[in-house]
C-alpha cells in the first residue's frame, strides 16, 4: 500500500425530510447569504427548491437563486454565477440537483475568489480557496457530494475536463433516498452505470497489497448488483434507494481508492463522448467500459480475473485466467444492459466517422500533451483501437 492522506471534511446528513434542515446546516457552516443553484426544473417541479427556501427563512438566511444548470454543464453559466454572487455579496454555495449542478456550484465557489478566470482550474491550476460549498442531492451517480472535483464543459471548444481541489469538497451535503424516486429509470441506471465505473477504476490498480480497499470495493459493487433491478423494478424502493444512494457516496468520496493507484482511463474517455455528442455521463461509461477493459485485460490478466471471480461470480480457471477474466467483462457488459444500458456506438448516438476527432481532443485538446496515463498508458494509435472496440 502507498502513502496517503485522506482528508474528507463533508458532514452527511442522510434519510427521509432531511431537505427541510437546510438552512439548519447552512448556518452552522457559517453561511450569511447563499445562492441556490439548480437544474432544469426537476427540483422546482417536486417542490424541493420551495422546501429548501423555506427552511433558510426559517433560520432568517437570505439568498439569491440561479437556475437552468445543464446536464454536462457549461462554462457560461458558471461566469453568470460568478458575477451574481459577486454583486449580491454571496458567502455559501448551495446546489440542489445532481452531479452536474453540484459541479456548476463548485466552480462557481472557486471562481468568484479568484482573480482570473476560473477555466484556469480546469487546465490544471490547483485550487486554493473557493466560498463554502453545501449540496441537497437528488441523484445517486457522480459522487460530486463528496468528492473535491468539479467537470465542466467549456463551450469554448466543447473541452470537457475536471479539476480538482479540498476546498470544493461540500461542507455538508444532504441525502434523502425519496429525493430520488422521481428519477426516470434511465437516469437511475445512468447514476448506477457511473458509481460501478468509479468502484473499477480504484480497482484498476498498478499497486499490490491494497486487500482491505479491493475487499472495500467488491463489498460495493455487490450491493450495486443486487439493488439495481430493486430499484428498477420499483422505483419506490427506498430501502434499495438508500443503499444505492451510500453507494454512491462511498464509492467517489476515495475511502476506497487511498493508497493505491487508479485508473480513469475510461472516464477520461467517456468525457470526449458526453462532450461531443451531450449524452449522459452513465450512458457513456456503458459503452466506454467493456471496451477500455478488454483492451486493458493484458496488462494485468489477474485482476481482471479476481474481480469476475470474487464480484461477478465467475468461476475461476488459474490454467487460463484470460477466459475468467473476460467472463467478468462479459458479466458486468450484461449487467449494464439489463439495467438498460446501450452497448455501443450505434445504441449510444456517437458516429464511427468522428473517432479521429474524439482521439484527438483526448490526446491534444485544450494543452494536453498526447498521453492519458491510468491503468495504462493511452496515446493516439491505443485511443483510436479503444473506440473502434465500441462500434
Ligand atoms: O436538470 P434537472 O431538471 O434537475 O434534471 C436532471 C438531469 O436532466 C435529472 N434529475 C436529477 N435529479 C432528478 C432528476 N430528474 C427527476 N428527479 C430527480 N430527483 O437528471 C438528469 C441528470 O442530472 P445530472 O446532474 O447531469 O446527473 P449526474 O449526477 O449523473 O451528473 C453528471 C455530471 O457529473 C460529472 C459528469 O461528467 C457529468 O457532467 N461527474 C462529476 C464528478 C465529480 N464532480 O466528482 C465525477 C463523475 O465521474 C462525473 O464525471
Ligand atoms: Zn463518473
Amino acid at each position: 500500500m502507498e502513502n496517503f492522506e485522506f482528508y474528507s471534511p463533508t458532514c452527511f446528513a442522510f434519510g427521509k425530510e432531511t431537505e427541510n434542515k437546510a438552512g439548519e446546516y447552512v448556518k452552522r457552516f457559517g453561511g450569511t447569504k447563499v445562492l441556490i443553484h439548480f437544474g432544469g426544473g426537476s427540483a422546482v417541479k417536486s417542490g424541493l427548491i420551495d422546501r429548501v427556501k423555506s427552511s433558510l427563512d426559517k433560520e432568517k438566511i437570505s439568498y439569491t437563486e440561479l437556475g437552468g444548470v445543464m446536464p454536462n454543464p457549461r462554462s457560461g453559466l458558471v461566469y453568470k454565477g460568478i458575477e451574481l454572487c459577486k454583486k449580491e455579496n454571496v458567502d455559501f454555495v448551495l446546489a440542489v440537483g445532481g452531479g452536474s449542478v453540484i459541479d456548476s456550484a463548485k466552480a462557481i465557489a472557486a471562481g468568484v475568489v479568484y482573480d482570473g478566470d476560473f477555466w484556469d482550474f480546469y487546465q490544471g491550476k490547483q485550487i486554493e480557496k473557493a466560498l463554502s460549498i453545501g449540496t441537497v442531492l437528488t441523484i445517486a451517480a457522480a459522487g460530486s457530494e463528496g468528492s473535491p472535483n468539479s467537470v465542466i464543459t467549456n463551450e469554448n471548444g466543447m473541452f470537457k475536463r475536471g479539476a480538482r481541489g479540498d476546498a470544493l469538497r461540500p461542507k455538508f451535503s444532504i441525502l434523502n433516498p425519496e429525493l430520488t424516486q422521481t428519477l426516470p429509470a434511465y437516469q437511475t441506471a445512468c447514476g448506477i452505470t457511473d458509481i460501478m465505473a468509479h468502484l473499477y477504476e480504484r480497482y484498476l490498480t498498478n499497486t499490490k497489497e491494497v486487500e482491505v480497499t479491493d475487499r472495500l470495493i467488491e463489498a460495493l459493487m455487490l450491493t450495486l448488483i443486487h439493488e439495481a433491478p430493486r430499484v428498477i423494478e420499483n422505483p419506490n424502493n427506498y430501502d434499495a434507494r438508500a443503499n444505492i444512494m451510500w453507494t454512491g457516496t462511498m464509492a467517489h468520496n476515495n475511502s476506497v481508492g487511498v493508497g493505491r493507484s487508479q485508473d480513469w482511463n475510461s472516464h477520461a474517455l467517456e468525457h470526449e463522448l458526453s462532450a461531443l455528442y451531450d449524452c449522459a455521463h452513465g450512458a457513456g461509461l456503458a459503452v466506454t467500459m467493456p471496451a477500455v477493459f478488454t483492451y486493458q485485460m493484458e496488462h494485468d490478466i489477474m485482476r481482471f480475473a479476481q474481480v469476475a471471480n470474487r464480484v461477478w461470480g465467475c468461476q475461476m480457471d488459474f490454467a487460463h485466467p484470460e477466459v475468467t477474466a473476460k467472463t467478468g467483462i462479459e458479466a458486468l457488459r450484461n449487467f449494464l444492459i439489463s439495467i438498460g444500458m446501450p452497448r455501443n456506438f450505434q445504441e449510444l448516438g456517437a458516429k464511427k466517422e468522428d473517432i479521429p476527432k474524439l482521439v484527438d481532443v483526448l490526446c491534444n485538446g485544450d494543452g494536453r500533451k498526447g498521453v492519458i496515463s491510468g491503468f495504462i498508458d493511452i496515446d493516439k494509435d491505443i485511443a483510436q483501437k479503444i473506440y473502434s472496440l465500441m462500434l
